[in-house]
């Protein structure tokens, strides 16, 4: 990728230093420009940030400033948009199995934009949200994506006609087709497969007197990882030339949530325990696997550790502050021999990380500061430390 928001030494020491440790560093200007890219390199297509992905306040402010929409999961991310001014036709409630208090908190906010990938979720909408404007989700299998979300969710295709009848029957709008082919998919395949079993689906039901006009490629789009090869640019090419050929004239829509905010957060961790164990060394961090590497868990996610130091590397095992033993973030890890006090960055932090964080044992969520607010004072004061030193 072009641009990736990653601190300097200096910087994070000059951090650590005002701010303590753990901290989370979001930059706005990552966010904006990672926007921007999916705005130009999938023309024509309708962005619909997946909050889920990492819900921050300031990031929603931007995109909506920028003239996003929103893929919401649930009634808390449907009130918080719109206490934030965010209109309903800017919404998009993309979850397959929604709760009552979802369909009851959309009728009221007046998101009227629905996915479904079941029959008894057609009677939920026909009853909460009459007219209702729907998507069906089809299924389609990637395993090449880190996280394989057709396990769960996706009506099969040899059903989808059945479904979109009785949403028909029901009342309800039945506007397009949708898909997810797994979050961080490596390559553009599984796009390119689910265009043409929806091309067929949407022939399909021209047949039968539908008129599907929307199709919504969901998210995916990878961000650089440890140990896997992305060509952002190659895959979204791909898409684009795609949806070209299948859907010269259908609106459409995605749905990024990692792409957008997962290369603009900086975690900024300390070494608070050393510890032998096993023969192995043990390093604990004062964020752990209830905080911000909980996407260790829920996203499967692999993070870097900068230690900012040199040195030959040895296996080593990183555990978090808190007093359960499945707080554990990697094993065998390899890395530079680390001190008591030692600070890590860890770049790439934004997505499915302090979004499933919690405070389990007290800890409290690791805060955060906007880099741009305070990029001025923390590089005069940098440059103020290096002088002297
Ligand atoms: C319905 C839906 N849309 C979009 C996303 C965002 O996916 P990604 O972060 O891979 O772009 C998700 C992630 O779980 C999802 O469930």
């Amino acid at each position: 990728m072009d641009k990736i928001f990653k601190l300097t030494q200096p910087v994070v020491e000059t951090l650590a230093e005002k701010y303590g440790t753990p901290l989370l560093v979001l930059s706005l200007e990552q966010i904006k420009h990672n926007y921007q890219f999916l705005t130009d390199h999938l023309p024509g297509v309708k962005l619909y940030y997946a909050v889920k992905a990492n819900p921050d306040e300031r990031i929603v402010r931007t995109l909506a400033s920028l003239g996003s929409c929103f893929d919401v999961a649930s009634d808390g991310e449907m009130l918080a948009l719109t206490e934030l001014g965010i209109a309903p036709d800017r919404m998009v409630y993309a979850n397959p199995f929604k709760t009552h208090n979802g369909l009851a908190v959309a009728k009221r906010t007046g998101v009227y934009k629905f996915t479904f990938d079941s029959e008894s979720e057609i009677y939920k909408m026909a009853k909460a949200v009459p007219g209702g404007s729907v998507l069906l989700r089809v299924r389609v299998d990637n395993p090449k994506a880190l996280v394989d979300l057709n396990k769960k969710f996706g009506a099969h295709p040899d059903d989808a006609l059945r479904l979109l009848n009785i949403a028909r029957e029901q009342g309800l709008d039945v506007a397009g087709l949708c898909f997810h082919v797994g979050s961080q998919s490596l390559t553009a395949d599984a796009y390119v497969d689910a265009m043409k079993i929806c091309r067929r689906l949407f022939d399909e039901a021209a047949v039968q007197g539908f008129n599907l006009h929307i199709l919504d490629i969901g998210g995916g789009f990878p961000i650089p990882a440890l140990g896997s090869e992305i060509d952002i640019i190659k895959l979204t090419k791909t898409i684009s030339e795609n949806l070209a050929k299948y859907f010269p004239t259908t609106e459409i829509w995605a749905e990024p949530g990692r792409f957008i905010c997962g290369t603009a957060v900086n975690l900024i961790t300390r070494v608070i325990g050393l510890q032998q164990r096993n023969n192995q060394q043990w390093y604990f961090l004062d964020d752990g696997l209830y905080g911000t590497f909980s996407g260790v868990i829920f996203d499967h996610w692999d993070f870097e550790l900068i230690a900012f130091k040199s040195g030959e590397k040895i296996p080593a095992t990183f555990a978090g502050p808190s007093c359960d033993s499945l707080d554990v973030m990697f094993r065998d890890k390899l890395t530079v021999p680390l001190e008591m006090d030692d600070i890590l960055l860890v770049p790439n932090c934004g997505s499915y990380t302090s979004a499933s964080a919690t405070v389990f044992n007290g800890f409290a969520k690791t805060p955060r500061v906007v880099w741009e607010d305070i990029e001025q004072e923390i590089n005069q004061v940098t440059a103020k430390n290096k002088s002297i030193a």
